[in-house]
């Protein structure tokens, strides 16, 4: 999987790939990870990549001349790529799309700063706009990470064991039951030994702990 940040901001991205799982990944040759400045495209004197907002309204968004033209350089490199927009104004990212991404040969992840992108942009380039949540961040670079992160364990061989990917939260619209370690004050029945006791419990709890924190994950739940 190769995956292109388009960004202003690429000092606050690469940090997330040089240490643990995903550094692991880099050199294990299953993911690869490109920064694009898209400043370097621009040809205004002063670099300038943003512009005031037609109509009026507060702040400036990112004008359509230097982002397109780093678009229009990632599409001719990488023919199949996945362009995904990074903006509160989407679909809220969620495992599944994560599941889903993670078939994908290339994505490039197109993060935005001030008060967004020109919308022709959005139009004419995304495959895609995902939202990670209803809040509005200074930008769209921790959005692309946790998205990146998020679809890269779903990888084959990124995580140790792919076991790691079972009985996982948002499985079956469900959270994860609660685990224990050896030495602290496990339910009694977890240390039975009677596995077909032990996954009824799982299920259980996993209702339980999401009928408590998440309802709204119930509303699509089908019966065990
Ligand atoms: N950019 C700013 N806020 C965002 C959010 N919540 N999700 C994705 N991109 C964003």
């Amino acid at each position: 999987m190769k995956f292109i940040f388009l960004t202003i901001f690429h000092n606050l991205m690469e940090c997330y790939f040089k240490d643990s799982i995903l550094k692991r990944a880099i050199e294990n040759r299953l993911i690869e990870v490109e920064f694009i400045n898209f400043r370097d495209f621009s040809k205004n004197k002063h670099k300038r990549i943003d512009t005031p907002l037609v109509g009026g309204g507060a702040g400036m968004i990112i004008d359509n001349k230097a982002l397109k033209e780093a678009l229009i350089d990632v599409k001719k490199r990488y023919a199949n790529i996945r362009v995904i927009f990074l903006t509160p104004v989407a679909k809220k990212f969620t495992q599944k799309d994560a599941i889903r991404l993670a078939k994908e040969e290339s994505i490039a992840f197109v993060c935005g700063r001030y008060e967004g992108f020109d919308e022709s942009l959005i139009e004419e380039f995304a495959d895609e706009v995902l939202s990670i949540g209803d809040y509005i961040l200074t930008g769209g670079e921790l959005a692309a990470l946790i998205i990146s992160d998020a679809i890269s364990r779903n990888i084959e061989g990124v995580l140790g064991n792919m076991n790691s990917l079972k009985e996982e939260s948002f499985e079956d619209n469900l959270l994860e039951a609660p685990n224990f370690s050896k030495t602290s004050n496990a339910p009694l029945i977890l240390k039975s030994g009677n596995h077909k006791l032990i996954n009824k419990w799982k299920k259980i709890t996993a209702y339980f702990k999401t009928k408590f924190h998440r309802p709204d994950l119930l509303d699509d739940f089908k019966a065990f």
